[in-house]
């Protein structure tokens, strides 16, 4: 194996020991001077999971893609969050993570054909091995690559801060460094299939609430429709997954139930949702399907009605129409809800509940949840469905809708133009 000097030596050692973390972030000739200037990092929300995973302490190279340079090393001054400075790239790259130089900037040139030939992927986390074998090529005689030290170029101007002493380099990894806590993915398609109810260290609600949420559910929804302190509305939030969600990504929140688990929720009955119109940016309902499962004993519940009968559907339309009249225009609703087969009757409670959002929300989309930890989960119950030849339920509906904005935009009168093609007369009368 190549013998590794210096200060990479010291700073592989810390990423093997001491679980520090290494990313690469990717920048242009155009967007590199920002880079440099604001000492940030940034990415778009397509490649957000990856920011928001970068750590404190943890290190970091810049891949400028129209150069085809790598600079490096550079650690991560702070977590990595959505809009630390909103403005920084007119708000194209939201999601940032403060850098400093880790002693002299490098650069290594033809960068992406090394990294290919290294199996690094821009934007995925870097393995062990991975960082090892960067950290390699930017030791002093650690590769045979081009490399040179830029204190000719902008980023050579990025010195180290002088009351740091290369050892108080070191100790600042350790002391800022935190293992890793786990974020989830952002989603990319309509299947979304979470075999544990949370993530991180911190519990998300309570797992033993009897329907208690996927935690990645509402992570998702933060991510993509909210922005930092923007306010999410939970008026049904039982064990308070929404809060615990909505707090550890910076999120105001306002959680009620009709029956409350703890003392950040508040009682309400959400047919009556006691704020001003227009004034939530997110909301996210995970309600009750029917009477299928006992939340408690208020006879306010709509958990006691039946989703085989025409008056759940009209309770839940009053908790709708709420909804819509305190979220504001132009923002989203999740509403996570599933069907029911109960004593050989099949109650398609998405679709009820779907056409009643439609009657004031516009779709944005409609996401399937794999159902996973029920109480029909069970080999027994496998068993049952395969016997008696019914299905058990398998998923459920994130209907994902927005309140319109207000302007209502002529629609276009669309004129159909017909083409007529002749029918191919042999194949005609061959079928
Ligand atoms: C599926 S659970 C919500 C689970 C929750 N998201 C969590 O992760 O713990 C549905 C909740 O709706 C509440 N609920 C039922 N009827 C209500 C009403 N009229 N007003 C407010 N909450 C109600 C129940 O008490 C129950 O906690």
């Amino acid at each position: 194996m190549r013998r590794i000097a210096g200060k990479a030596a010291r700073l592989m050692r810390d990423s093997m020991t001491n679980e520090v973390g290494a990313h690469i972030f990717v920048c242009t000739n155009k967007s590199e001077p920002e880079c440099l200037q604001r000492r940030l990092f940034g990415t778009s929300k397509l490649y957000a999971d990856d920011a928001l995973m970068t750590r404190s302490g943890d290190l970091l190279f810049l891949l400028n893609i129209t150069s085809n340079v790598l600079h490096g090393i550079f650690r991560a001054k702070s977590n990595g969050r959505k809009d630390i400075a909103p403005e920084a790239w007119k708000g194209k790259y939201p999601y940032q993570v403060e850098i400093e130089p880790l002693g002299n900037v490098q650069t290594i040139e033809n960068a992406k054909k090394t990294l290919q030939k290294l199996g690094i992927e821009w934007h995925k986390p870097l393995t062990e091995p991975m960082t090892q074998q960067l950290l390699g090529l930017f030791a002093p005689n650690g590769s045979r690559l081009i490399k040179r030290t830029v204190e000719s170029t902008p980023w050579g101007l990025l010195a180290p801060e002088k009351t740091r002493t290369r050892q108080g380099r070191m100790n600042a990894i350790k002391a800022t460094n935190m293992p890793h806590e786990e974020k989830p993915t952002l989603e990319a398609t309509t299947l979304w299939d979470y075999p544990r109810q949370s993530y991180g260290k911190t519990p998300k609600g309570n797992n033993k609430y009897p329907g208690v949420t996927p935690a990645f559910i509402i992570w998702n929804l933060l991510q993509r429709y909210t922005d930092p302190n923007d306010l999410v509305l939970d008026p049904m939030c039982g064990s308070g997954t929404t809060i615990d969600v909505c707090t550890e990504e910076g999120r105001r929140v306002i959680c009620y139930d009709i029956a409350p688990t703890r003392p950040d929720i508040l009682e309400n009955d959400s047919r009556t949702i006691p704020l001003p119109d227009d004034h939530v940016d997110m909301m996210f309902v995970d309600s009750p399907y029917g009477d299928n499962i006992r939340y408690n004993d208020n006879p306010n519940c709509i958990g006691k009605i039946s989703s085989e009968t025409e008056d759940f559907y009209a309770e839940l339309e009053k908790v709708i129409k709420e909804c819509h009249r305190v979220l504001k225009p132009g923002k989203v609703i999740g509403w996570l809800i599933g069907d029911q087969w109960v004593k050989k009757k099949f109650t398609p409670v998405g679709f009820r509940v779907y056409e009643i959002l439609g009657r004031y929300f516009e779709t944005v989309d409609v996401i399937c949840v794999v159902r996973r930890g029920q109480s029909s989960n069970t080999g027994i119950w496998y068993s049952r469905a395969r016997r008696f030849n019914f299905f058990l339920r398998g998923f459920k509906y994130l209907f994902i809708m927005r309140k319109p904005s207000g302007t209502v935009i002529e629609a276009k009168k669309r004129t159909v133009k017909w083409a007529y093609y002749d029918r191919d007369k042999s194949k005609a009368d061959s079928s």
